[in-house]
């Protein structure tokens, strides 16, 4: 039952308000010692000419014989409503088991397509830990999408083209030896392209060089193209075993390179609105009348630059896709090209460009120097989930060395830590990468959330009760009545993370959830201790349901659970 609905259908008649009116200011009192709702008669005040608290007053007795309420109680200018607990949990644990592992999912999105770009890496380079962060960000907005009934396409827009590539090429012509690349590709191409770097402040030439090797590529010519493709190959070979172990998956990897010609579109349709500017030889949109430095479109020697390659895939997208939504998890230090690049958009008159969202994220932070530094300064991702990994088996070796799947065990332990630390507070935030905090069974960690879910599992495994139809009467202290309440708040976590692009909606909510599920666990006997049969139905149901809401809510911030740890 939707209580919110209820009470606005009862105070209807009575008030004369519109329902809409009356759900719209049903508040959830800040204590639970103030009630479950309220409604506040401030808006009636001026309609009926009498003070609030009057209004209260007069409005208590309507609901004196409303069982759904234990009570109902005017307290100054509120009206308060106290929920008749068992109705409240047996409405919730039935809706719940019901939904058959999906509570709450919605089908408001139904019909509409949303993009959610992320993760986007450059090839030869490392996989950095900014990326780390806009995949975990990402993965989990395309689950909450698709969880609210979005059809959600995953894109990574790979940094596959430009003009490093010339450099690259020229690098490995000089340089580059394929058996040795085979071996570790990023990395090894990672060196020949700093190398470049430091012979071309020696001898110049080598740009003009890599300048060559790029307009060779950019005319398609086949050993250069071969090379790149090889790069290519190479690189995204490395970047999808970190998917893996990540669990993340894409339904395109069209990078910069899919728009190499698709741009003279995009500047045609710039120059034919007039919106090209010469400046420096270079063709700009201006656009100072926002405070914003100007769009570069074409560079003076008449190459295209990033800015110009996000256009054209933006264009593709709307014709691909048709999108009501389209997403870019880029880190922040890049809110300015995407309020460039939107804004030139809207100006060639895609109206759309206004459902372009730029979702921006926050630095990572390593304070502790001792973090993967085997390939000098560049922190290399596969390291830190490595490392994860490694310090999750010492504490199970520690903690409970016979269990089942070890190895399993500590991947999922160790994946969900990290992935929780990006998800963990408002994505603007910095991260500051902490092993301590990440690992900590007791605090606010993954592995704290997925002992919780492990601990009811357990309970579960162990009785052989039938616990259908239980009787709630028995279940309504308050750790019991918060625990479901705050399974009964999913789907407005679900609903605010996507409202707002931040997963973190879902870790404060599940943790949370977590806390009253200990909560319960530690003050209310289950299998052993003073327990009659009919309260141990009614306490297997919540656990049963707690668990399973755990379980979808780590889903949706990519996080996996375990059955014991
Ligand atoms: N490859 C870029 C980088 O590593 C991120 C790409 C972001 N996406 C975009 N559509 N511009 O910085």
């Amino acid at each position: 039952m939707n209580y919110r609905e209820y009470i606005a259908s009862r105070l209807e008649s009575v008030t004369g308000l519109s329902r809409e009116e009356i759900e719209k200011v049903i508040e959830i009192p800040p204590e639970p010692k103030m009630g479950d709702m309220a409604f506040p008669c401030f808006t009636l005040a001026k309609t009926l000419k009498k003070a609030p608290p009057l209004i209260a007053n007069e409005l208590m007795p309507e609901f004196s014989n409303d069982d759904k309420f234990e009570k109902v109680q005017a307290a100054g200018p509120y009206l308060n409503f106290f929920f008749n607990r068992a109705e409240f949990e047996k409405d919730v644990l039935t809706r719940v088991k019901e939904s058959k592992g999906s509570f709450d999912k919605s089908e408001e999105g139904k019909g509409k397509t949303v993009l959610v770009e992320y993760s986007s890496p450059n090839i030869a380079k490392p996989f950095h830990i900014g990326h780390l962060f806009s995949t975990a960000i990402g993965n989990s907005l395309a689950r909450i999408y698709e969880y609210l009934g979005y059809d959600v396409k995953r894109l990574n827009h790979l940094g596959d083209w430009g003009t490093q590539f010339g450099k690259l090429i020229s690098a490995y012509k000089r340089w580059g030896d394929k058996e040795v690349i085979e071996k570790d590709p990023i990395n090894e191409l990672l060196k020949i392209y700093v190398k470049f770097h430091e012979e071309a402040e020696k001898n110049p030439e080598l740009n003009d060089e890599a300048r060559e090797y790029f307009k060779l590529l950019e005319n398609n010519d086949p050993e250069t193209t071969g090379l790149w493709q090889y790069f290519r190959d190479v690189s995204l070979k490395e970047f999808k075993r970190v998917y893996d172990m990540l669990g993340v998956s894409f339904d395109s990897y069209a990078g910069e390179s899919f728009y190499g010609d698709k741009m003279q579109e995009i500047v045609d349709i710039l120059s034919e609105k007039h919106l090209l500017t010469e400046s420096d030889g270079a063709k700009v949109v201006m656009l100072n009348n926002l405070n914003m430095p100007p769009c570069i479109i074409l560079k003076s020697d008449g190459a295209t630059i990033y800015a110009t390659r996000d256009i054209a895939a933006a264009l593709y997208r709307k014709r691909t896709y048709d999108f009501y939504k389209n997403i870019y998890v880029v880190g922040t230090p890049q809110a300015l090209h995407f309020r460039q690049i939107f804004e030139v958009m809207k100006r060639a008159g895609w109206d759309w460009a206004d459902n372009c969202v730029h979702v921006g994220f926050g630095l990572v932070k390593f304070p502790d120097k001792k973090l993967s530094t085997r390939h000098g300064d560049v922190v290399f991702l596969e390291d830190v989930l490595n490392e994860s990994i490694q310090k999750t088996r010492e504490k199970i070796e520690q903690s409970n060395p016979d269990i089942e799947d070890k190895e399993e065990v500590a991947k999922k332990i160790g994946i969900g830590a990290i992935l929780y630390t990006f998800l963990k507070n408002n994505r603007e935030k910095d991260i500051v990468f902490s092993w301590d905090s990440m690992l900590d069974f007791e605090g606010e960690s993954a592995p704290y959330v997925q002992y919780s879910y492990a601990r009811g599992r357990s309970i579960l495994r162990r009785c052989n009760t039938d616990f259908s139809n239980p009787d709630f009467s028995k279940t309504t202290s308050d750790e019991e009545y918060e625990l479901i309440k705050q399974i009964n708040a999913f789907g407005n976590a679900v609903s605010d993370a996507a409202d707002k692009n931040e997963p973190f909606y879902i870790t404060r909510y599940v943790t949370n959830l977590a806390k009253c599920f200990n909560k319960f666990y530690n003050t209310r006997p289950i299998l052993k201790g003073d327990v009659d049969s009919e309260t141990q139905k009614a306490r297997l149901a919540i656990v049963d349901a707690a668990t399973q809401v755990i379980k979808s809510a780590l889903y949706l911030l990519g996080i996996e659970t375990v059955e014991s740890m």
